[in-house]
């Protein structure tokens, strides 16, 4: 007697966890994890930090990033055409991937820094390592000044240049 009671109750109470998690995957975003804070380990911080980009900042790197970014790259699936971690992927993830357009962000990382994590992804996070398996070093590189130019100081900077 009591089982078939408690049956109907069970029934119902896994029907609308599932209606609340499936609504979660689809209407609200999860917070970024704290984009300030470093991702490289500290015993390798220094010497990622002294890599200089080999390639130049300016209107024909922007654009091959780009290029590469909603290309071959598959950047956009996760970080979004728009650049603030809205893509379709990116989406349901937890943390959520960066996003882009925060100009403290930048400021708090060097190129040699945002090479790192995509070379060696960041552990517990969606960002898998993408070199060699989706893109070369260059094109990383390449991508990083892309990626700069979401932010108004550098669009800014950018827009005057050649
Ligand atoms: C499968 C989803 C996914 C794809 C595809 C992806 N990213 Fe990410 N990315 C993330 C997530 C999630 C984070 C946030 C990681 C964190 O908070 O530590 C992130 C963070 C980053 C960061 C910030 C690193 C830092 O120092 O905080 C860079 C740079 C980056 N991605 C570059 C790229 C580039 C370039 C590509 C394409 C070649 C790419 N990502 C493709 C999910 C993705």
């Amino acid at each position: 007697m009591m089982r078939n009671l408690l049956r109907p109750i069970c029934l119902f109470t896994a029907t609308l966890f599932m209606g609340a998690s499936l609504a979660f995957a689809t209407d609200s975003f999860a917070a970024e994890k704290n984009p300030l804070k470093p991702r490289v380990p500290a015993d390798q911080r220094r010497a990622a930090k002294k890599m200089k980009n080999p390639i130049a900042f300016n209107k024909e790197s922007v654009a091959k990033g780009k290029a590469l970014f909603e290309g071959k790259g598959t950047c956009f699936n996760c970080h979004g055409k728009s650049g603030k971690g809205d893509g379709p992927a990116g989406k349901v993830l937890n943390p959520s991937p960066r996003d882009f357009s925060n100009c403290k962000f930048h400021k708090k990382r060097k190129d040699g820094e945002l090479f790192w994590v995509i070379k060696n992804g960041s552990p517990g996070t969606g960002m898998v390592p993408l070199i060699p398996s989706a893109i070369t070093e260059e094109e990383a590189w390449t991508l990083i000044h892309y990626e700069r130019a979401f932010c108004k100081k550098w669009a800014k900077k950018l827009k005057k240049l050649k």
